[in-house]
């Protein structure tokens, strides 16, 4: 099904303009009426592969495993195992013409996207619950997890962006095509 959680995860990975009218509980937004500033806030999380956009604050991986083994091992398993093949976010292999499984490091081609998903989606049961600097430490953990970085290593605007994914080669541009 194509919720609106996977719009913007899509959009995350793959980058693209959203424009979205949207009902918080807080504040019904009808048609023609104008979206205040901060309900806006709300939903202008974009952070870019290239850096944009990411808050202040910074985290490590070990930080991130106690706050992980709270909010998030419940559905992804204390090592990112899952529950579900939606839910595991540690291994997989993109070239298993038999079991391709997309996983955070299998698949996804930024880091960015690691820290904008969490930010905005997670912990499905309470999203935009975590703080930024939450968010940064559980980002650092699932990137830890995945072999990426080290376990003291400070995630923070500059340094997460710059976290080589394992398929970042693993997408063709076909965006000149007509
Ligand atoms: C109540 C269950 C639940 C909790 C708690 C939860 N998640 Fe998730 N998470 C999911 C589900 C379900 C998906 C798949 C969503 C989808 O594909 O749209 C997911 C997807 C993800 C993904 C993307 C995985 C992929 O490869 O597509 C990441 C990263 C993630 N969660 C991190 C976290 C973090 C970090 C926390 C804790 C702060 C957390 N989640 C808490 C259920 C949960």
């Amino acid at each position: 099904m194509f919720t609106f959680r996977r719009l913007l995860k899509t959009c995350a990975l793959f980058g693209c303009s959203v424009t979205v009218l949207v009902s918080t509980a807080q504040e019904q937004v009808k048609l023609g009426q104008a979206i205040t500033e901060a309900s806006l806030a709300e939903f202008d999380l974009i952070a870019e592969p290239s850096g944009i956009s990411f808050p202040a604050g910074s985290g490590t991986a070990r930080q991130g495993k106690i706050i992980f083994e709270n909010r998030c091992s419940v559905c992804h398993g204390s090592n990112g195992e899952g529950n579900s093949a939606a839910t595991v976010l540690v291994g997989g292999d993109m070239k298993s013409l038999d079991s391709p499984l997309r996983t955070v490091g299998s698949y996804w081609p930024y880091s960015s996207t690691v820290f904008d998903f969490i930010r905005r989606a997670m912990p499905a049961n309470a999203p935009k619950s975590l703080t930024d600097e939450e968010t940064y430490q559980v980002a650092a953990y699932v990137l830890y997890l995945n072999g990426l970085v080290a376990e003291d290593e400070i995630m923070d605007a500059k340094t997460l962006p710059q976290v080589r994914m394992p398929n970042a080669e693993g997408f063709i541009d076909q965006s000149h095509i007509q």
